[in-house]
């Protein structure tokens, strides 16, 4: 459960959250659209902590994440794992480096016990098939495609096995099969590990296809949150956008 209350964040003079409350509940997908610049992202580096507020707080399992910085924020946040929108790999490592490179530098996330090499050689090789990256494990980032360095970082993620996923962006300029087959993941991921699932978007299909809620961010606050159905139906200018860029409703390719 993580609840966020009157979160205000300016930068310079510019205010990006402007009092933001957000309630997310243990185990749901939870979907946030918003325009380009609303601050999306920003409030994902609040929720796992590396940005801080100018005021208002963020509780993550009953622990103040907001108030936390240092070995107690890092301690706090094991058990979270964050998927940057640009995937941010390490340039200097490998796929196979960068895939296990939670796994090495912290064990596993509940008991914090260290893994064997071949254990994570293991849960590597297993993740980067999950993400179709099966024989990449030797080349390095710049030798993948933009999307394929995505798909990378969804490993890097999912191999660690969080309680708690944020994705920023994970299907953002990828073509629509790979962006299916993403969405596929991060249920099938949601799943296996009965996890809370963030996610930001600007794709609304991807949104249907994934979320337990919908959230829409805009002008620094929560403005809209509810399941699907009803939050497609919201008279609001933004959202009869995002229904009349729906062609066809992406769960009716559910199996
Ligand atoms: N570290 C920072 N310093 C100064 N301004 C920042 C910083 N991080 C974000 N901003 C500003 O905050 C605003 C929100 O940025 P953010 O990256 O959260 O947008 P977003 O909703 O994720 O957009 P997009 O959909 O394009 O990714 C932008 O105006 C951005 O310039
Ligand atoms: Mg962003």
């Amino acid at each position: 459960m993580i609840i966020i209350r009157n979160l205000y964040k300016k930068f310079g003079k510019h205010t990006v959250l402007n009092g933001l409350n957000l309630d997310i509940h243990q185990g749901e997908t939870l979907v946030i659209l918003g325009r380009s610049g609303v601050g999306k992202s920003v409030l994902l580096k609040h929720i796992i902590g590396i940005t801080k507020p100018d005021s208002g707080t963020i509780d993550v399992n009953g622990v103040r994440i907001s108030d936390l910085k240092g070995p107690m924020l890092y301690k706090a946040i094991y058990n979270m794992g964050m998927l940057f929108q640009g995937a941010a790999l390490f340039d200097s490592m490998n796929i196979e480096e960068n895939t296990g490179f939670y796994l090495k530098e912290h064990g596993d996330p509940v008991t914090r016990k260290p893994y064997s090499q071949a254990e994570i050689n293991d849960r590597v090789d297993h993740a980067l098939e999950m993400v179709g990256l099966q024989g990449t494990q030797k080349k390095m980032p710049s030798e993948l495609s933009g999307g394929m360095r995505k798909r990378a970082g969804l490993a890097r993620l999912i191999v660690y096995r969080p309680s708690i996923l944020l994705y920023d962006e994970p299907t953002t300029g990828l073509d629509p099969i790979t962006s299916m087959q993403i969405n596929e993941l991060i249920v099938k991921t949601q799943k296996e590990l009965q996890a809370t699932s963030i996610v930001v978007t600007h794709d609304i299909q991807s949104a249907l296809y994934i979320g337990d809620r919908l959230a829409l961010h805009n002008d620094g606050k929560i403005a809209y949150i509810e399941k699907p159905d009803t939050f497609m139906q919201i008279d609001d200018p933004i959202i009869s956008f995002l229904r009349k860029s729906v062609s066809q409703d992406p769960r009716s390719f559910k199996e």
